[in-house]
């Protein structure tokens, strides 16, 4: 089992981009590797779609996209019409993201990726909605799996990135619902005799009915 802080799996792939050894692609950057069911459908064109639209705030965060889907390359490059056809794009532009071809199911069954419910035409389970978020240093930092029938929030996964970047840097957790810019909690290690010189910016002790003093909050740090 894959656990949070582990190296991702490294495997070869062969996408709409041509071969690809998935750690160097990643390169020195951070990754989003987002699977889906099947080609042509519509709740995966409609995701596909929106990464599309996001790329210039994926960009922003030095994070690169990858898309897999069980089909075959050449379907995947029909299929990227349509996608670009739905996010508003021109029909000449040049589809910006790499999509995984994984006909016989390896990559999705080497990263857990099967959703046992939900069979191809020939009874194959499909792949499930998973997304992983992988950082410079290969290192596996989250992931999500949805059911087939559920698209998933790629904003979210973009706040997500955010409190992942700032928290590498800074000494804060991020609370419900944070978005960058908000305030963010202080850690829970920090002893109250250490607050002025972690948090020069300040700390607000919220009062609860326990008295203890556990949620404190700063200004989001500037990294
Ligand atoms: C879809 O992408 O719309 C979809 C794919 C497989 C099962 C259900 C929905």
């Amino acid at each position: 089992m894959l656990l949070l802080g582990d190296v991702f799996p490294n495997f070869s792939a062969n996408t709409t981009e041509g071969e690809i050894n998935f750690h160097d692609w990643i390169g020195e950057e951070w990754a989003i590797l987002f699977s889906h069911p099947s080609d042509f459908t519509p709740v995966c064109t409609t995701e596909l779609a929106r990464v599309l639209n996001l790329l210039p705030q994926f960009n922003e965060r030095n994070v690169k996209v990858i898309g897999l889907s069980c089909d075959s390359v050449s379907s995947h490059k029909e299929w990227c019409k349509d996608i670009k056809h739905y996010a508003g794009l021109n029909e000449d532009e040049k589809f910006p993201y790499p999509i995984i071809e994984d006909k016989d199911r390896k990559i999705a069954n080497l990263l857990c990726m099967i959703d046992k419910d939900e069979l191809d035409n020939s009874g194959i389970p499909l792949t499930a909605r998973a997304v992983f978020i992988i950082d410079s240093n290969k290192k596996f930092r989250l992931s999500l799996l949805y059911p087939a029938t559920t698209g998933r929030n790629f904003d979210e996964i973009l706040r997500v990135i955010d409190s992942l970047q700032l928290t590498d840097k800074a000494k804060v957790a991020t609370p419900v619902d944070w978005k960058i810019g908000d305030d963010c909690m202080v850690l829970p290690t920090i002893p109250e005799d250490q607050l002025i010189k972690v948090y020069p910016q300040g700390v607000n002790i919220i009062p609860l009915p326990s008295g203890k003093n556990y949620l404190r909050k700063t200004s989001c740090p500037k990294v």
